[in-house]
């Protein structure tokens, strides 16, 4: 590997919410963070350079994202994953959550039933409510092989006249699916037929592991563009959440006009000065280094694994296909979502998300982020190991 992944770096010279906040969730210091969606391995040398450089002008001033930015991002989308886009399809947003509180608006009216996809992300529920819509649950089911998957039949009973927008996400947080053409296009057609918009939430695509492949929801033909806003950007892929830039791609005119009107509303302005520099080398030159992170993150992933076999009467290891988040279904250790988040802060010394902050079909699940370097992951496996362990004295 020409890039390192062990390196373990100290976070507590800067702001990082992941340990910041480790007082306020978890009452202790003392507890290794799993949880929020970054990663605690460096961001490429590419990112890191472009931002120095572009740092040592003395003027941080007012900029507009350069064309040359948007390009790499359309090269890149369409070299990974076949996705063809154009600049004017394009907006700026600083945030992905940001999208899609701007899409609701442009999208819906007060009242309007907005479908969610739980478990799920928080702020896809969130977003809905605080926006005066109205949440319709369909909840994913686990087939035979306890995979997830979507619940057609469920939503098809749900749909109403007032239904009029659909937040996908996908790659799926928490449960790690990456959807398949079949699935992906059987959706649409449920969208198609009831004139439902899409949100295609894509912002963990180019975390995908072998032999999984993302598929863009707008790929799947002309039409089901028509009907989509897709939310994309670095932060995920290559851990630069904290420079706050992504895009927003809606191919449709009609629905541009309606997205660009709820935009210039709120006024996202142009993004900081940092952000285009760093975007731009993340789609330039990181690909290397995103292919040899999936190898890393593939072996904590195995690690994960490992563990769970040792442990297999107490906690059930559901593989992601994608993204770096592990869905761990711990209902084999027969605790209430208190005691389950208990025994994994007094326990294990481990920080993870509740599973049922991601909707109450979340209970009996934690949710470990494994975006960290090598050494961080063998420690956290020893902890949770000696915990499960001597769980039956808990
Ligand atoms: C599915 C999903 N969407 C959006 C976000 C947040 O994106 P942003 O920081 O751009 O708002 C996350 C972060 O965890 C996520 O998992």
């Amino acid at each position: 590997m020409s890039f390192d992944f062990q390196c373990v770096v100290d976070r507590s010279t800067t702001n990082a919410e992941k340990y910041t906040l480790r007082q306020k969730l978890f009452k202790s210091e003392d507890v290794l963070p799993m949880w929020v969606a970054d990663m605690d391995i460096e961001t490429p040398p590419c990112i890191v350079e472009a931002v120095q450089k572009r740092a040592a002008h003395p003027i941080y001033g007012y900029e507009e994202v350069p064309l040359s930015a948007y390009e790499a991002q359309i090269e890149w989308m369409k070299k990974r994953h076949g996705f063809e886009m154009k600049r004017e399809w394009m907006f700026y947003s600083h945030s992905v959550v940001a999208t899609i509180n701007t899409a609701i608006h442009a999208f819906t009216k007060p009242g309007d039933k907005v479908i969610i996809q739980t478990p799920i992300y928080p702020p896809f529920l969130s977003n809905v409510t605080r926006n005066g819509r109205e949440v319709l649950r369909n909840p994913l089911k686990r087939d035979n092989d306890g995979d997830y998957t979507f619940d057609l039949d469920d939503l098809r009973s749900k749909i109403d006249a007032d239904t009029k927008l659909l937040l996908l996400c996908s790659p799926h947080n928490p449960v790690g699916r990456v959807w398949s053409q079949k699935e992906l296009q059987a959706l649409a057609d449920i969208c198609l037929e009831h004139n439902i918009t899409v949100v295609a939430d894509e912002i963990h695509s180019d975390l995908v592991y072998a032999p999984h492949k993302h598929i863009p929801f707008a790929s799947l033909s002309e039409e089901v563009a028509n009907i989509t806003a897709t939310a994309i950007g670095p932060g995920k892929t290559f851990n630069t959440a904290g420079l706050a830039i992504s895009t927003v791609v809606v191919q449709n005119e009609q629905m541009r006009e309606a997205f660009d009107d709820a935009y210039e509303r709120i006024h996202f302005a142009q993004g900081n000065v940092f952000a285009h520099a760093g975007f731009e080398a993340a789609y330039r030159e990181g690909e290397q280094w995103l292919d040899e992170l999936l190898i890393h993150l593939q072996r904590n992933i195995s690690k994960l694994k490992s563990l769970a076999q040792r442990h297999s009467d107490k906690i059930r290891f559901i593989e992601p296909q994608g993204t770096y988040l592990a869905w761990l279904d711990c209902s084999g250790l027969g605790l209430n979502s208190r005691e389950l988040k208990r025994f994994f802060v007094e326990e294990a010394a481990l920080g993870l998300s509740p599973g049922v902050s991601f909707g109450k079909e979340g209970k009996g699940y934690m949710r470990l982020n494994f975006a960290v370097p090598g050494p961080t992951m063998d420690d956290a496996i020893a902890q949770l190991d000696l915990a499960l362990s001597s769980f039956d004295e808990y």
